[in-house]
């Protein structure tokens, strides 16, 4: 009697402990939650440093911080098109300390890797959409063709000879490019890069002929005559680049990449914390001297309403039912 007694004093008083510690856990979690952020946050970057995703997160890192009361950190993870990132990412701690940011290759992916690691329907939690931006395609300075006429016969002399940088599977630079060479029947050689930074480098130094990138950083390079711009992604000319005619206009109708950017978490993190991220980065792209850069690169940020959970989330969604059909009547990858 008396030890049955004891057990259920000690069951009793166990349970009252274990009440106590898992209220002591939740006020701990939700005091952590409200003081968020107490130490320096990573923002991940999927490509490599100088290149066009690099640029953006850099953009929009020192004006998130600024909002949060704490340093983001630029950490660049390349490699296989971003899909190494993105696992790194899916399988990192939900504790708001991890932020990323991808373009279009979130979408993309699916369709160009048999097997993905992580899904980006599900493995991440989705903070907004970032910013639109369009594509030119340049060629060397030393490229013998001046225009896109001349690039077309150019190609059909030369065939293989002819490279191509890209970003790796996954990257826009790939997927543009390959694009390209599937409208015009011809298959180039095509050289991966750790991203458009170091191609774009290449490109300057004359070791490959032509690469597909973003306008985030080609701009000056085009205008003072370093590389050769051959056409933009665009149905439109660009107004920063008017002399630049649109691949569409020159015959490659309806051909269109823009590529659109979005900052994830790893799935798991807590709702309080996810609006932090999400009005920091409205914030930093309302910040004036972010939209002149971009605008300066033609590049659109996107609606308000677009910057949030729902909009980046049904945009992915979206894209990846757009991109799969595309990807797979391009015969990509080759
Ligand atoms: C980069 O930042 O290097 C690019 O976004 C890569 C690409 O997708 O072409």
């Amino acid at each position: 009697m008396m030890e049955t007694k004891l057990k259920i004093k000690n069951f009793v008083f166990s349970g009252i402990t274990a009440a106590l510690t898992a209220g002591a856990l939740l006020s701990g979690n939700a005091l952590a939650q409200k003081d968020w952020p107490t130490k320096s946050i990573n923002l991940i970057v999927p490509f490599a440093a100088g290149g066009p995703t690099d640029s953006i997160a850099r953009l929009i890192a020192v004006p998130m911080g600024q909002a949060l009361g704490q340093t983001v950190v630029v950490e660049n993870v390349p490699g296989a098109g971003g899909t190494i990132a993105s696992t790194k990412v899916a399988r990192a701690a939900p504790d708001g300390y991890t932020i990323y940011i991808h373009h279009m290759g979130m979408a993309t992916a699916n369709a160009l890797y048999d097997k993905l690691p992580y899904d980006p329907m599900t493995s991440f939690e989705y903070i907004g959409q970032v910013a639109d931006v369009p594509m030119v395609l340049l060629g060397k300075k030393d490229l013998p063709a001046n225009n896109f006429k001349e690039l077309e016969a150019y190609i059909k002399a030369n065939g293989s000879k002819v490279t191509m940088a890209n970003a790796g599977p996954g990257a826009v630079s790939q997927l543009c490019g390959l694009l390209f060479q599937s409208r015009m029947g011809v298959k180039l050689t095509n050289i991966p890069y750790k991203g458009t930074g170091p191609a774009l480098t290449d490109l300057l130094g004359g070791q490959v002929d032509l690469l597909c990138d973003q306008t985030t950083q080609t701009i000056p390079y085009i205008k003072d005559g370093r590389v050769k711009a051959y056409g933009t992604t665009t149905m439109k000319r660009l107004p920063a680049i008017p002399n630049v005619p649109t691949l569409n206009e020159q015959g490659l109708k309806g051909f269109e990449v823009k590529v659109w950017h979005g900052v994830y978490t790893p799935k798991g993190v807590p709702q309080p914390i996810l609006d932090k991220i999400n009005a920091a980065l409205k914030k930093a792209l309302n910040n004036p001297d972010v939209k002149k850069r971009l605008e300066d690169a033609n590049i659109d940020i996107v609606p308000a309403n677009k910057i949030s959970a729902k909009g980046l989330k049904d945009h992915l969604d979206n894209e990846i039912n757009v991109w799969g059909p595309v990807i797979r009547k391009a015969n990509i990858p080759d």
